[in-house]
């Protein structure tokens, strides 16, 4: 399942400053790589976002999806709130639950202890357990889980309830932790932690989404550094099915508010370099909704858009709406390629199931995927 890079640190470095031609020929590399191992389908997840707190214990300089308890906004999600959703996305056709959350947010403000209590727990990770078991006997869609930095307990608690779980890396440089950077006074950002997280995931056999954001003041080669971080552990645990490269937007209200963007080229090259650095196994995945000019990550190698919602905003970027998927698919066949829906389990994880999904979750997917393994039924 794993090989080495295509390139070398040394060579992907090299390409730091690659623009015009020779970034088109990088771009070509990585979207022939991507071209064998993948063919002609770009997939993507219908899903549905479910924000169950927007509360929590850091202070990223570029989120404006954490709310404190003094802003008014902050609020943990009733079992209602989370059902009435859940079943809007499952009428929408959606087939994921993303829940995507604040970390532990009980461990800062009076407010979430008291919420949490308010539905029996004293823990995020127990309520957002109980959720999506919730999820799973009411509803059909498939639970994946967002929820940062998890123990080895944690995760293990998590697994058999949902379907797969992810956390962006981000980046590896501990420099981004220094006050006046992104990750200052973030306990959950700290690289050791992420890395351990990915291991641990890797050590229970969770089939596990990671990425890097970029533009939030990380060098060149920390990025490299990140992506074969990222490589190594798959090659020793084979559980990372998929690596986001989400570039930073600045928004009104934070730290980072008046930081440049990554343009264009930054991205295009960062993507192609991703390719050519990771297993061509892993999923390669760029978010449609934050770059007007999405087309061009498809010549850049990327090979999935990541979970569209017909139905809830990108509550972390909720000024981005996300493209129609009607639109993304013409965009998509433009240039050569079909739009598929896929499930949260990639196929090469399904076919393995045994050991890398509980039986309950398990026993729903020959239902709900097709024979290659992407979903049955496609929503138009
Ligand atoms: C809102 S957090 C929720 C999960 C968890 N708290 C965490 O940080 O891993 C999900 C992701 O949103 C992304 N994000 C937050 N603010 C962003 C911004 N301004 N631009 C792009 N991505 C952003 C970060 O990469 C983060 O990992
Ligand atoms: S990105 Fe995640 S960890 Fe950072 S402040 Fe936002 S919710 Fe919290």
């Amino acid at each position: 399942m794993t090989r080495s890079a295509a390139i070398t640190r040394q060579e992907a470095i090299s390409f730091g400053n690659t623009q015009g031609p020779d970034l088109q020929a990088l771009c070509d590399a990585a979207a022939q790589l991507r071209d064998r191992h993948w063919g002609e389908i770009i997939t993507y997840s219908r899903k549905v976002f479910i924000p169950l707190t927007n509360m929590c214990r850091d202070d990223c300089g570029y989120c404006t999806f954490v709310k404190t308890p003094e802003s008014g906004e902050a609020e943990l999600l009733t079992p209602v709130q989370v059902m009435t959703t859940l079943l809007q996305g499952q009428q929408s056709g959606c087939k994921e639950a993303l829940f995507s959350l604040g970390e532990k947010p009980e461990q800062r403000y009076q407010l979430a202890r008291d919420l949490l209590a308010a539905q029996g727990h004293n823990s995020m990770v127990g309520y957002l357990e109980q959720v999506c078991q919730m999820t799973l006997e009411q509803t059909s869609l498939l639970p994946h889980v967002n929820a940062g930095t998890l123990s080895k307990d944690e995760l293990r608690r998590l697994k058999p309830v949902a379907a797969s779980m992810g956390m962006m890396l981000e980046n590896t440089s501990r420099r981004l932790l220094q006050k006046g950077l992104p990750h200052y006074a973030c306990p959950d950002k700290v690289p050791v932690q992420r890395l351990r997280t990915l291991e641990r995931a890797g050590q229970l056999d969770i089939p596990f989404t990671t990425g890097i954001l970029i533009g939030i003041g990380e060098t060149w080669e920390e990025r490299i550094d990140s992506l074969l971080a990222i490589n190594a552990i798959h090659q020793q645990y084979g559980h990372i099915q998929e690596v986001i490269v989400q570039n930073f937007r600045a928004k009104p209200g934070t730290a980072m508010a008046g930081q440049p963007e990554p343009t264009l080229d930054d991205m295009r090259r960062t993507l192609a370099v991703a390719r050519l650095i990771l297993d061509p196994s892993i999923s390669l995945q760029a978010p449609p909704n934050l770059e007007e000019r999405y087309g061009s990550y498809v010549s850049a190698g990327i090979n999935d858009w990541g979970g569209i919602s017909p139905l809830t905003r990108d509550f972390i970027n909720p000024e981005r709406a996300w493209p129609q998927i009607d639109s993304l698919r013409q965009g998509c066949a433009g240039l050569g390629y079909e739009l598929q829906e896929r499930l949260t389990v990639y196929p090469a994880y399904q076919q393995n199931s045994g050991r890398y999904l509980a039986q309950d979750i398990a026993s729903r997917l020959p239902q709900m995927a097709a024979a290659n393994g992407l979903a049955a039924q496609q929503c138009q």
